[in-house]
């Protein structure tokens, strides 16, 4: 199976005016060529924390993720992310949203 997407061992806290939140925790996950994932929990687990770290929207606080083998830091041009609300044409469905960056 070639591996499109790896996580080792992600976690990540925020700062906040509260003090420091663990948001995630030794995430490991593995994505194979060909395979639909979805990651589901209750609100706040940290679902969109681990994308924006996958997107490189957000700096993990420990951890490794491999895109196709190579290690990544930051944004990638191999990955995007739809965020959930905000940042969509909210006019055009999420594949033609996705087909923006291909210019459709
Ligand atoms: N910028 C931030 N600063 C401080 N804490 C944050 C920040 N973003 C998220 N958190 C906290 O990290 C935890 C995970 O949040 P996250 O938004 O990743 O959850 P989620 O699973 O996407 O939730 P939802 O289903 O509501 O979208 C929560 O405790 C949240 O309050
Ligand atoms: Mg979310």
């Amino acid at each position: 199976m070639e591996k499109i997407l790896q996580i080792k061992n992600i976690s990540k806290k925020y700062q906040s005016k509260e003090g420091e939140i663990l948001a995630i925790q030794n995430v490991n996950l593995t994505v194979n060529k060909g395979e639909f994932v979805s990651i589901i929990g209750p609100s706040g687990c940290g679902k969109s924390t681990l994308l924006s770290i996958i997107a490189g929207l957000e700096e993990k606080t420990s951890g490794e993720i491999y895109i196709e083998g190579e290690k990544v830091s930051g944004i990638s041009s191999k990955i995007g992310y739809m965020l959930q609300r905000d940042c969509l044409l909210e006019w055009r469905t999420i594949l033609s949203n996705i087909m923006l960056r291909f210019g459709n």
